[in-house]
């Protein structure tokens, strides 16, 4: 069947559904678009705050009937509007904040960010998960870049995930790495264009409902800037710090200030900053070219008050590797591209060094 048709067939599905009030979920005005991908069909359910132990079994009802339309693709339904659900108070053995829940399995967390696209975040993401496998970690990637996931490119991944009897996804392997992305459920061309709430729900679903094994460490590649996916992550997982990865050129165009007052808000740690295409090394002759001149982004770091964490040669094998799904850190962990993403990983480790229990 056709995406279009499963959508149809899910929206009726859900006209057999009750909700509090009165009503069918169909016909219901908080009922989100309904996206269908190749593996996954995603819907939000928006209730008033204080309506989410009501619409329980609502939600449930439109799981299951959902489920019977979508087939093989997981059903992904999430109520939003209201604070998350509360979980466990203790993650990783004190307190959290009220709300945030540990990801089973996983450790620690840490997320990469940048101020706008284009910037190498995910390549750093990519490479820096890596390069914490090499430093004994065990390590996943999650591609919480919802409006441009990439992971899959930059890994190789060509498969769809498989979603496990109990309607868990299996993780992907890739060099080692388990990873998880919501590209590998999009066909070629299909642009999906989230909602708020879809993405935040697509996100913990991604999240929690993937087995990730036992993993030290998750790395997760947020999307550029400040927005709806950071304030969700935050806000449902103890996430242990926050890179920010910039280029020399847009050191400037970091709103830094925002950054770190959301950061401040959840009480997320920033890790520091990573200045990526930062100088050039002549392939013939190996020289490096401080092409933007040098100490500008441990200056910079300074003066906006975070840690300078280390610097990423602008290198075409990196542009290479990343486009044919052979991360530099995986294909050659000795050459000067992957060294300099070790001595960040290490710089980290050095700092957080709670990451490795
Ligand atoms: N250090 C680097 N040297 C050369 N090319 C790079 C480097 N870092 C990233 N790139 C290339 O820049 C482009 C954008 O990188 P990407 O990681 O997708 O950025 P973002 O996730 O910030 O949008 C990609 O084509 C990537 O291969
Ligand atoms: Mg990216």
């Amino acid at each position: 069947m056709a995406d279009t048709e499963i959508a149809a067939a899910i929206k009726a599905a859900l006209a057999t559904v009750e909700i509090p009030g009165g009503g069918d979920l169909a016909g219901y005005a908080g009922l989100s678009e309904i996206i269908v991908t190749t593996s996954a069909a995603a819907f939000a359910i928006a209730v008033a705050p204080g309506m989410e132990a009501a619409f329980g079994p609502a939600r449930e009802a439109a799981q299951r009937a959902a489920q019977q339309a979508a087939g093989t693709r997981k059903v992904m339904v999430s109520l939003t509007g209201g604070k998350p659900p509360a979980g466990p108070t203790f993650s990783h053995g004190k307190p959290v904040a009220a709300g945030k829940t540990s990801v089973p399995g996983v450790k620690h967390i840490i997320a990469v960010g940048s101020g706008k696209g284009g910037v190498g975040k995910s390549t750093t993401a990519v490479n820096l998960a890596l390069a914490f496998a090499a430093e004994g970690l065990r390590v996943g990637i999650l591609d919480a870049d919802l409006y441009g996931p990439s992971i899959p490119k930059l890994l190789g991944i060509e498969d769809r995930p498989t979603i496990r009897e109990d309607g868990i996804f299996a993780a992907h392997q890739a060099f080692g790495l388990k990873a998880m992305s919501i590209g590998s459920m999009l066909t070629k061309d299909q642009a999906v264009v989230w909602r708020g709430p879809m993405a935040t729900s697509a996100l913990r679903q991604l999240l929690r409902e993937t087995d990730w094994g036992t993993l030290d460490l998750l790395v997760i590649d947020l999307p550029p800037g400040t927005g709806d996916i950071h304030i969700s992550l935050f806000q449902q997982a103890e996430v242990d710090g926050v890179v920010i990865v910039s280029t020399p050129q847009d050191l400037a165009l970091i709103d830094a200030k925002k950054a770190i007052d959301m950061l401040q808000r959840f009480a997320v740690p920033m890790l520091g900053l990573v200045e990526n295409m930062s100088y050039f090394i002549a392939p013939d002759t190996g020289t490096r070219y401080d092409i933007f001149g040098s100490g500008g982004a441990e200056r910079a770091a300074e003066a906006m008050n975070m840690p300078f964490l280390g610097a990423i040669p602008l290198v075409t094998s990196i542009r290479e590797g990343s486009d044919a799904g052979k991360p530099p850190m995986a294909t050659d962990p000795s050459g000067p591209e992957a060294q300099a993403f070790r001595a960040i990983a290490q710089r980290i480790l050095a700092s957080a060094a709670n990451l490795r229990n």
